[in-house]
């Protein structure tokens, strides 16, 4: 029986050493193994790995966490049951207001009496923005949910003026018309919001105000000097790559050209998907994102050399989930667009994208899946209610429990042969080590109907005598949720017992499940 044995670093280079197995072929015998060693760590893991998104989209906003004259909302028009759910998945981290919207938004439409805001034709989806929810309703949002906002300027349409005159709306102090107006309109003091978006995917040709790389670089250099000069302390994020068909690689490296003395983070997006409904081949998607950020990494690196010492960049990876139902171009502009409904291979490849985050948390410390609510979403809604989507649950376990140190797993896992890849480990893994000694492990089981014996052996540490088990998995891979029904949850199992030094658990078929140690 054929495994990888390799370290989460050395990832790539592993798999495409170990000879094959057959898809389907493995055996209770082949048991998956993992060594964890408490001193050879990763990274501190960014709470705000586990972030998402909020775009004036479909139902996000409008008919998702917003609905003005609902019996389920409040005074404000936040639906209460939306945000209830939402405070259960821990949000600790929001970007708003787009996305493709954010390319062509004038923040100063959305602020002052609602009904005295304009409407504008919103050309990136095909809707009339009433702009009943802005600057104001957003970062109303954010206190009560209690996560940290990150704004997303118009870098497409928008003018350098625009995007400095927001930073000084949200965060300056200062007695300036530009602050009057935020006084005016209720707000006293700044808000102080510490995370800005030097645009939206503006190597797409998608995009509104797409640019070269060389044009991009430049021009969001001169808005980027302005809101530093605004407020000091916010943090930038440049937009890298989300068009993988293109020089993706090229448009970074130019980018930084540029950016570099002046942004602390590059976005990237990727969505992954199932279109010929091949299984193993879906389950191998998160691979591709660890391989993106290893050559990213490196782009960074070189891009930092360069830099005064004490320099860094991380990535932002703040757009990611599975997008490809919903997905029909034309057909996929009005109202009800972009409304995916997820089962439960979405979500073990959900726990797969958030496993990768975390075995790269020393270089990726932002990443927002998207997005929350309706449009390709963990929540969805009715005027009635809502339901939990299957990808609800491993986020929510990763946001809950998966904290502190990402520990550098060695791991030895059975392998399958899919059409693209030599060999995918049937066990994902990732570890936490927590900041009161605790551990976590996500342990992803991509057989689709074996179980998995995993055997976990630590170094330098004595486990608690005994682990708390939760479940994600379901009947069948295409199991779904709706509002009738919730097939696919967290289910507690039995805690496991462990001796000092070792653990053995069954993963389930098609199964992510974490184990968490005192
Ligand atoms: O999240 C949906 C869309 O996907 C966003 O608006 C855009 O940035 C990306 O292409």
């Amino acid at each position: 029986m054929t495994k990888t044995h390799l370290s989460r670093r050395s990832f790539s280079a592993g798999l495409l050493a170990a000879p094959a197995l057959l898809q389907g072929r493995q055996t209770r015998s082949d048991a998956a193994r993992i060594q964890v060693d408490t001193r050879r760590v990763i990274g501190a893991i960014d709470p705000k790995l586990y972030g998402n998104f909020l775009e004036h989209l479909g139902r996000c906003i409008q008919g998702g966490i917003f609905e003005e004259g609902s019996p389920l909302s409040d005074k404000q028009g936040f639906r209460k049951d939306v945000m209830q759910a939402v405070e259960n998945l821990h949000v600790p981290f929001l970007r708003w207001p787009g996305g493709n919207f954010s390319s062509n938004y004038n923040w100063r439409d959305g602020i002052g009496p609602r009904d005295e805001r304009p409407r504008r034709l919103e050309m990136a989806w095909g809707t009339i923005e009433d702009n009943r929810f802005g600057t104001h309703e957003f970062l109303d949002y954010i206190s009560r949910i209690g996560a940290e906002p990150y704004i997303c300027a118009n870098l497409g349409t928008g003018s350098w003026d625009e995007a400095q005159q927001w930073v000084e709306y949200v965060n300056f102090d200062g007695d300036t018309t530009t602050t009057r107006l935020r006084k005016k309109n209720g707000r006293e003091k700044p808000w102080k919001v510490n995370y800005w978006g030097l645009g939206n995917e503006m190597d797409g040709p998608w995009q509104m105000g797409h640019r070269t790389a060389e044009d991009y670089g430049k021009f969001a250099l001169e808005a980027a000097k302005l809101m530093h000069w605004t407020d000091p302390s916010i943090k930038l994020v440049a937009a890298g790559s989300s068009n993988f068909n293109a020089d993706w690689i090229g448009w970074n490296r130019t980018v930084l050209q540029y950016l570099a003395p002046h942004v602390d983070y590059l976005s990237l997006h990727l969505y992954v998907g199932n279109p010929t409904s091949n299984y193993y081949e879906f389950q191998a998607t998160p691979l591709e994102l660890g391989e993106r950020i290893k050559v990213t990494e490196g782009i960074i690196n070189a891009a930092v050399s360069a830099q005064p010492k004490g320099k860094n960049i991380y990535i932002a990876w703040d757009e990611w989930n599975v997008w490809y139902r919903a997905r029909g171009g034309e057909k996929e502009r009005g109202r009800r667009i972009l409304e995916e409904h997820y089962n439960l291979e979405d979500a073990l490849v959900v726990s797969s994208f958030l496993n990768t985050f975390v075995n790269h948390a020393h270089i990726v410390k932002i990443a927002n899946m998207a997005q929350l609510v309706n449009v390709i979403a963990p929540i969805f809604t009715s005027n009635k209610g809502l339901f939990l989507q299957t990808i609800y649950y491993p986020l929510q376990l990763f946001a809950t429990y998966s904290h502190g140190t990402a520990l550098d797993l060695q791991i030895e896992s059975p392998t399958y042969k899919s059409k693209s890849r030599a060999a995918v480990p049937y066990l994902d893994a990732s570890a936490a080590y927590n900041a009161d000694g605790g551990l976590v492990f996500n342990l992803t089981n991509r057989h689709q109907d074996q179980p998995l014996d995993v055997v976990l052996e630590i170094e330098g540490k004595q486990l608690g005598s005994e682990a708390q088990v939760f479940v994600v998995t379901g009947p069948d891979i295409k199991s779904e949720n709706n509002f009738e029904s919730t097939t696919v949850k967290t289910v507690t199992g039995k805690p496991i017992s462990t001796t000092p030094t070792s653990l053995k658990y069954t993963c389930p078929p098609r199964s992510y499940t974490m184990l968490k140690i005192s």
